[in-house]
C-alpha cells in the first residue's frame, strides 16, 4: 500500500465585499486599511500557506438603485495592496485578480512583471473575464465585450502577455569591475502580435521577472472556462466545496487536461472555503448558526428575495413564508442586481427555482429568512480544530480538492484561529509544510520549472 499522502495546498482570501462578512462583530476592522491587508497577509504567511488572494470587483453592485452595503467599503486598486504587501511579507504569494476583457496586454504584463521583481518571484494573476455591459460602462467608451468573445480575448490575451514577458532575454547585468565595461546584458527583445483583438509591437520595458511569469489563476465555471483553465492555468479557484460536487469538478478539469497536452499535477485545484471553529462540534455548530444569522440579516433576507423574485418586497415579512406569488420574468434588468453574478445564475429559471425554495420551506417548516440562511450556503467546515483538519485532508487525499482558498467571516482577525489551531494539526499529519520549500511561489506550490524560452512558450 502506498503511504505518500498529497501535500495541501492552502491561500488566504482577503474578506472582501460580500454577503458573508459580518460588520457587526465588535472585532470587525476596516476592510480597506492597509493594516487589514497586512494583517491577514502575515497571518496566513506565519501559518505557511501558499498565497493570500484578493478578488476584484470593478464597479459597485447595486440593486433597484442603491449601491449593496457591502460596495461602500469600496474596492482598492489590486497592484497597489499586493506591491505593499510585498514589503511586509517575505515568502507568501500574492495573488490578484485582473480582468482580461477590460485591460491591455503591455500594461498588465508590466504590473504582473513588476510585482514579481518586487515580491523576488511571489506573483499570481487570477485570470477573470467578467464582460457584463454594467460593468463596462466605466471602461472604454462605455463598450463591453459579447459574452462568446470573453475567453477568446482572454486566451489572446495571456497569449500575449506571455510574449511580452518572454521577450526578454539573456542574465542579468555583469560589469567587469575595474573597466566598468558590460560583460553580459539581458538583451530586451521585440514583439510584434496582431490578432482580432490586440494589434501591438514595440519592445517590453521590464525584464524577465524571477518567476519568469506570474503563477496563472483562472475563475470560471463553464466549459469554455474550464478549457481555459486547462491549456493555460496552473490553479483554478472553484466554487465547489461540497464534497460530491468538488469531486465531480476535479476529475472533470482533470481529465481534460491530457486533450492539451498537460499532466494532472500542472493544474491545481482549490475550492473557496469558509471555516467555523469551536472547542467541540456541536460548540462549533452554535456558532456557525449565530453566524449565518448575523451574515443574513432580515434586510439581507428581503434584498437576496428581490433578486429572484425581481420585484420590490420591501413590505415583505423576512420572518414569514416565501411569497405566494411567481417571480418576474424579464430580461436582465429591472430590479435584478446589477453586476451581479449571483443575481444572474438565479435569474437563468426563477420560477423553476422558487417552486424548489418553496417546496425546501415548507418540508422543513422555515421562515424566508431562514430560508435563505440555508440556500446561501453555510461555511464548508464546522467543528473542532481536529474534525476541520480531518476534512480538509480528506478532501485532498479523496481528489475532491488540492486544497483551498481559506475565507472567514471576519475583517481582519477571522484567519487567526485557523492558523494557530487547524494548521499545526496538518503539519502533524505531515499533510502540510512547516517550512516553505523554496523561494517563489511557483516553487512553493510544487508546480514544475517553466524551464528556457522558446520561442511558443506554453501549450496554448
Ligand atoms: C470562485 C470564483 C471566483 C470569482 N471571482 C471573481 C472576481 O473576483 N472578480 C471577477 O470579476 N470575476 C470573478 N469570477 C467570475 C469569473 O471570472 C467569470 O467571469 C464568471 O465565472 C463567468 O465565467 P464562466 O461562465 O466560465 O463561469 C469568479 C468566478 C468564480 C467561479
Amino acid at each position: 500500500m502506498s503511504t505518500s499522502l498529497k501535500q495541501i495546498r492552502l491561500a488566504a482570501g482577503f474578506p472582501g465585499v460580500n454577503n458573508t462578512t459580518v460588520w457587526s462583530d465588535p472585532a470587525a476592522g476596516s476592510q480597506i486599511a492597509f493594516d487589514s491587508f497586512r494583517h491577514v497577509a502575515q497571518t496566513a504567511e506565519r501559518g505557511k500557506l501558499d498565497f493570500f488572494f484578493l478578488a476584484e470587483g470593478l464597479r459597485l453592485r447595486e440593486h433597484a438603485g442603491k449601491i449593496h452595503d457591502l460596495d461602500i467599503v469600496g474596492r482598492p486598486d489590486t497592484f497597489t495592496v499586493l506591491a505593499a504587501l510585498a514589503a511586509v511579507t517575505e515568502h507568501i504569494g500574492l495573488a490578484g485578480t485582473i480582468n482580461s476583457t477590460f485591460n491591455e496586454p503591455y500594461e498588465v504584463a508590466r504590473q504582473f512583471a513588476s510585482l514579481d521583481w518586487l515580491s523576488g518571484g511571489r506573483a499570481a494573476w487570477n485570470v477573470v473575464t467578467s464582460w457584463d455591459a454594467f460593468t463596462g460602462e466605466n471602461f472604454r467608451r462605455g463598450g463591453f465585450l459579447p459574452q462568446d468573445q470573453r475567453y477568446e480575448r482572454a486566451r489572446t490575451f495571456l497569449r500575449t502577455a506571455s510574449e511580452l514577458w518572454d521577450s526578454w532575454h539573456g542574465d542579468e547585468i555583469v560589469a567587469d569591475k575595474e573597466t566598468g565595461q558590460f560583460l553580459s546584458t539581458p538583451a530586451p527583445g521585440g514583439f510584434t502580435h496582431e490578432d482580432a483583438h490586440f494589434d501591438i509591437n514595440g519592445r517590453f520595458n521590464v525584464p524577465r521577472s524571477p518567476q519568469g511569469r506570474p503563477v496563472i489563476l483562472q475563475a470560471g465555471e463553464s466549459d469554455e472556462g474550464r478549457d481555459f483553465a486547462a491549456t493555460a492555468a496552473d490553479v483554478i479557484f472553484s466554487r465547489y466545496s461540497q464534497y460530491d460536487q468538488a469531486r465531480a469538478f476535479y476529475a472533470d478539469v482533470k481529465n481534460r487536461l491530457p486533450k492539451f497536452g498537460r499532466t494532472r499535477d500542472q493544474l491545481l485545484i482549490l475550492p473557496a472555503a469558509g471555516f467555523v471553529l469551536g472547542d467541540t462540534d456541536a460548540e462549533a455548530e452554535e456558532a456557525a448558526r449565530e453566524i449565518r444569522l448575523a451574515q443574513v440579516s432580515p434586510a439581507t433576507a428581503i434584498r437576496f428575495l428581490e433578486q429572484l423574485w425581481n420585484t420590490d418586497l420591501s413590505g415583505h415579512d423576512p420572518d414569514g413564508p416565501l411569497p405566494a406569488f411567481d417571480p418576474v420574468v424579464s430580461e436582465i434588468g429591472g430590479l435584478v442586481a446589477k453586476g451581479n453574478a449571483g443575481a444572474r445564475q438565479l435569474a437563468k429559471s426563477p420560477v423553476a427555482l422558487a417552486n424548489q425554495w418553496r417546496a425546501k420551506a415548507e418540508a422543513e417548516n422555515l421562515t424566508t429568512r431562514e430560508l435563505i440562511i440555508e440556500v446561501t450556503g453555510r461555511q464548508s467546515f464546522i467543528g473542532s480544530p481536529a474534525t476541520v483538519a480531518a476534512e480538509i485532508n480528506r478532501f485532498v487525499q479523496d481528489d475532491a480538492s488540492d486544497g483551498f482558498i481559506i475565507g472567514s467571516h471576519l475583517v481582519p482577525g477571522g484567519l487567526d484561529p485557523f492558523v494557530d489551531k487547524v494548521v499545526p494539526l496538518l503539519q502533524e499529519r505531515g499533510v502540510f509544510r512547516t517550512e516553505y520549500e523554496g523561494t517563489t511561489l511557483r516553487e512553493n506550490l510544487g508546480l514544475a520549472p517553466l524551464g528556457a524560452v522558446t520561442a511558443t512558450p506554453v501549450a496554448w
